[in-house]
C-alpha cells in the first residue's frame, strides 16, 4: 500500500513539480546518480537525512545552496517522502 501511495505520488510530482526536474540534470531522474560526480546517491539515503541536508544547505557555501533555498518545508518533505528510503 505505501509503494502505491509513493508511486502516485511521484507520479503527481512528475506532472507537476518543475522544482524536481531542476534537481534530475544532476542527480538524475530517481536521484541515482552521484551529481557531478560527487554527491552521495540522494535515493540511498534515509528520508530524515535528505530534509537535513537540504535545510542544511539552505545556509551553507555548497553548490547546492540556491537549490535548496529556493524549496518550501512542504517540497522538502516531498522531496524525502518520495526518493528517500
Ligand atoms: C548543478 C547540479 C545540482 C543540482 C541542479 C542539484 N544538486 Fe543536489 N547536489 C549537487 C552536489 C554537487 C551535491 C554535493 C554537494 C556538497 O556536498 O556540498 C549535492 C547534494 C545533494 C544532497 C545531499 C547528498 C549528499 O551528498 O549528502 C541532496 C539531498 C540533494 N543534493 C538534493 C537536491 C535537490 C532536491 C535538488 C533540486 C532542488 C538538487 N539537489 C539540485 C548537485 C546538484
Amino acid at each position: 500500500m505505501h509503494k502505491i501511495i509513493s508511486v502516485l505520488v511521484a507520479l503527481h510530482v512528475s506532472i507537476f513539480a518543475s522544482y524536481i526536474s531542476v534537481c534530475q540534470n544532476c542527480h538524475g531522474k530517481g536521484f541515482e546518480k552521484r551529481a557531478l560526480g560527487r554527491s552521495r546517491i540522494v535515493k540511498n539515503l534515509k528520508k530524515e537525512e535528505i530534509k537535513q541536508r537540504l535545510n542544511y544547505f539552505k545556509t551553507s557555501s555548497s553548490i547546492m545552496k540556491s537549490y535548496a533555498s529556493s524549496l518550501s518545508e512542504k517540497q522538502i518533505g516531498q522531496i524525502a517522502e518520495i526518493f528517500g528510503r
